[in-house]
């Protein structure tokens, strides 16, 4: 089944007409589910086949316009065929496209863009590794680097984190539900709470806290009896993407990296998701004023979709042997011509500012849904957003009405996903060049599938507003 391509100009908003799935919609969601995996995963929620992308929009094959504001998860961070690198891909496929790991100039201009991106300290201390195209694969690179550099076997990870589905990587990640079923993950793998303060994992409120979070992962790597053997590294997201949008507090970062530098532990930040922009600095660790020992880059990187990832690291740890981490697909060279672009884009186009600006805009158009009393909290980095929605009474998840949000607001026509605890926090991840127009109608669109998802339930408990302590309403 082919659908013609309609000119992206004629898109005038989000336009969505009679149900989903639409018909052609229907039909193919029913051949994929007949031959596709059962980890199928996103169509499940959001049942649309897709069949065109321009900017914050996409159009699926019934003709309907929808905001993307999942954006491939994070990956499509100058929006949808951005006409620039469309233009930088075709040159290059016609020039070269696959390259291995041996030097090209498409890959060199990749890695001078990636490495002018670091803060300037860090240019000359850091090298590259190019790994297989995914964050996982970075992640399992960063990993048997630290591993190989210090000679330690153990890894500490935080609770709620998400860092892929590679046996290493899902080992580091919180998901209990996608570890269980499959034994015999990468032994070695500590977790410690993250310093998520609407939940907090020590029920600390926070004017009785002192970052106990931190304080507990201080203790028992200096206590002798504390059963973590020294790790070869901790490994840490600053906001956790998949667990809930998520900026870690300043104080837990800081005491981390100087945790980490007292015990010669490599700091590896996975930045899979914060990073190329998505927060406001190209890197969210710069939010934090922290150098790490190992950064863990993929997704935005290309800023297209072609795919690449990459770790930077500081030139101590390279004691790891030629070949140690290879991979075909490590030579992308469509994603490194699309990659050098993308930098520039941002550069010329003042990206970073829009991100700023843009997310202080969705932080303002959001603030009052903290009356809501099915809204626990509210709170973002840059352009990364999330809405945690929680049972008023007993602060448990409030999944289903997660759900139903994400279905009103795909009805109206703007794309969503969830994420957190019981999936019950709407994230939203607009392309960073968003627009303050399509910025204020995505907004005006979830802030209704809120409240109108919540209304019956407000109603049928009568609940007052709550009165609830809101501190971390966002880190931007
Ligand atoms: C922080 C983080 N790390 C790693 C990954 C894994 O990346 P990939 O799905 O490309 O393997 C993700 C994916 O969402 C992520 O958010």
């Amino acid at each position: 089944m082919t659908v013609p391509l309609t000119d992206p100009a004629t898109w005038h908003g989000p336009h969505v007409h009679g149900e989903l799935p639409g018909p052609r919609s229907a039909d193919l969601l029913e051949r994929q589910q007949h031959r596709e995996s059962n980890a199928r995963t996103y169509p499940r929620r959001l049942p649309i086949a897709l069949e065109q992308g321009s900017g914050p929009w996409v159009r699926d094959v019934d003709g309907n316009v929808f905001i993307d504001f999942l954006g491939g998860a994070g990956v499509l961070s100058l929006g949808h065929n951005h006409p620039e690198l469309v233009r930088t891909v075709t040159e290059q496929v016609a020039r070269l496209t696959h390259g291995l790991d041996f030097p090209t100039p498409a890959k060199d201009a990749f890695i001078e863009a990636q490495i002018s991106m670091l803060p300037p300290a860090m240019r000359d201390r850091m090298k590259v590794h190019l790994c297989g195209p995914t964050g996982a694969n970075a992640v399992d690179a960063a990993v048997k680097l630290c591993k190989t550099a210090t000679g330690r076997g153990d890894i500490v990870s935080f609770q709620g984190g998400f860092h892929g589905s590679s046996h290493a990587a899902m080992a580091l990640t919180g998901l209990v539900s996608q570890k269980q079923p499959v034994p015999n993950g990468m032994p070695g793998a500590h977790f410690f709470p993250y310093s998520y303060c609407a939940r907090c994992p020590l029920e600390l409120t926070p004017d009785s806290c002192a970052t106990n979070c931190v304080a507990l992962l201080e203790r028992s790597l200096h206590d002798a009896n504390g059963g973590v053997p020294a790790p070869a590294a901790v490994v840490m997201e600053l906001v956790q993407g998949e667990g809930g949008v998520i900026p870690a507090r300043r104080d837990f970062v800081t005491r981390v990296r100087e945790l980490t530098r007292e015990l010669g532990i490599p700091l590896v930040v996975d930045e899979v998701q914060t990073g190329c922009g998505r927060t406001g600095t190209w890197f969210a660790f710069e939010h934090y004023d922290i150098e790490p020992d190992v950064i863990i880059a993929s997704k935005a990187l290309s800023g297209i979709g072609t795919p690449v990832a990459m770790i930077f690291y500081d030139r101590r740890l390279d004691v790891w042997a030629p070949g140690a981490h290879t991979g075909t697909f490590r030579g992308n060279q469509l994603a490194f011509a699309a990659g050098a672009e993308a930098v520039r884009i941002v550069r010329d186009e003042g990206v970073l500012a829009n991100v700023r600006a843009r997310g202080a805009q969705i932080a303002h158009r959001l603030a009052g849904l903290r009356d809501n009393p099915w809204v626990r909290e509210v709170r973002g980095l840059g352009l990364m957003w999330g809405v945690e929605l929680a049972v008023p009474d007993n602060g448990a998840p409030a999944t289903d009405l997660a759900i139903a949000v994400q279905q009103h607001a795909l009805r109206n026509g703007l794309i969503v996903e969830l994420g957190g605890r019981g999936d019950c926090v709407v994230r939203m991840l607009p392309p960073l060049n968003v627009t303050q127009d399509v910025a204020d109608t995505a907004c005006t669109i979830l802030v209704d599938a809120i409240e109108k998802a919540a209304a019956p339930l407000v109603r049928t408990a009568g609940h007052e507003p709550a009165v609830r302590q809101r501190r971390g309403d966002g880190a931007s």
